[in-house]
């Protein structure tokens, strides 16, 4: 776009959106979100952005209800300041497992966030391994998808496959959903895959393991998820592999979402490294378990996405062929 780029960050992810910024060789630009005592949220872009390409990153992370409605209305307030275009960056995106109408007279919450999102003022958006695919299909503006795979492969590939043999491997997806999902995993690293076979009886975040499908004896388990929340997925998949035998437990996911008491459950469980990216801020208590959690630097993927959107670009080319498939 032959227009003068500009990055803001929300108040959710700054971290994420200042590593995003000094790779793109920008500052961020200059905002004010201001909490009235009647907790109505005012925002206030601090920066000319008459006829700019704007960027907007905001993450879904807690408290998750208010970062989504500052999202909306910075997306108003850059609209109503005559930005050129909007493209709204969610490297978590919000309600995001609210993706179909799997019960009787509930709301398919994914679909009304991207409602929402455009209705603000989005032109484009921009995310990272949606939970489902069809919730790209929500927009009916340009909504673009980039996949953390490549970091995970040169992390596996450089750290994980020089400690051990990457034939001592196998992969392990968290459930029916990541199987498909992520099946260019098996494409790219050429392992043997196991699955999960879980379901949920019910909403109390207790995931039932019966089986899991695929030869896990001796191996090295690595379990692939999309995101970890109150890591009742990975703990029972843990205890499960360890019963049958798996000789080492490693986990990777997207999402670091760890909510309520994600982070002692799964330093007490048989897993020992959590791979993670970086597209929710995590609490100080990972960082003093830096023996056991290893987060992985997704800044460089969306700065690259950015600059690529902006000038108009193909996202597709920073991904290899495996994943260029699926993105
Ligand atoms: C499945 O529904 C997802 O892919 C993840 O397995 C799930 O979101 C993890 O949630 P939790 O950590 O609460 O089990």
């Amino acid at each position: 776009m032959n227009r003068e780029m500009i990055v803001f960050s929300g108040s959710s992810h700054p971290g994420l959106a200042g590593a995003i910024a000094e790779r793109l060789g920008s500052r961020l630009g200059r905002s004010r979100v201001v909490k009235f005592s009647n907790e109505n949220l005012m925002v206030r872009i601090e920066d000319n952005v008459r006829e700019k390409d704007v960027f907007v990153i905001q993450t879904s992370s807690s408290p998750v209800n208010e970062t989504l409605v500052e999202l909306l209305i910075f997306l108003d307030a850059l609209r109503y300041a005559s930005a050129a275009r909007v493209t709204a960056v969610l490297p978590y995106f919000p309600y995001c497992r609210s993706d179909k109408k799997d019960e009787p007279r509930i709301s398919v919450a994914a679909r009304l966030m991207a409602d929402l999102i455009q209705a603000a003022g989005a032109d484009r958006v921009l995310t990272m391994d949606l939970h489902s695919p069809q919730i790209q299909g929500f927009f009916r503006i340009p909504a673009d998808q980039l996949l953390a795979a490549p970091v995970f492969f040169d992390y596996f590939n450089e750290v994980l496959f020089k400690e051990e043999s990457k034939e001592d491997f196998v992969l392990v997806m968290g459930d029916h959903g990541a199987a498909k999902k992520f099946s260019y995993y098996f494409d790219e690293l050429q392992l043997p895959v196991a699955i999960m076979d879980k379901f949920r009886p019910d909403h109390t975040e207790k995931p039932v393991i019966r089986q899991v499908i695929g030869k896990v004896r001796g191996k090295a388990a690595l379990i692939i998820d999309d995101e970890i929340a109150s890591g009742g997925t990975l703990v029972e998949a843990a205890k499960f592999l360890q019963k049958e035998g798996a000789k080492r437990i490693l986990a990777a996911a997207v999402h670091p979402v760890l909510s309520g008491r994600a982070v002692e459950s799964l330093v007490a469980s048989p897993i020992e490294r959590i791979i993670v990216g970086d597209t929710v801020p995590v609490r100080p208590k990972v960082r003093d378990h830096a023996d056991r959690f290893v987060l992985l630097d997704l800044s460089p993927l969306f700065a690259r996405a950015i600059q690529c959107i902006h000038n108009g670009d193909s996202l597709s080319d920073l991904f290899p062929p495996s994943v260029k498939r699926r993105a």
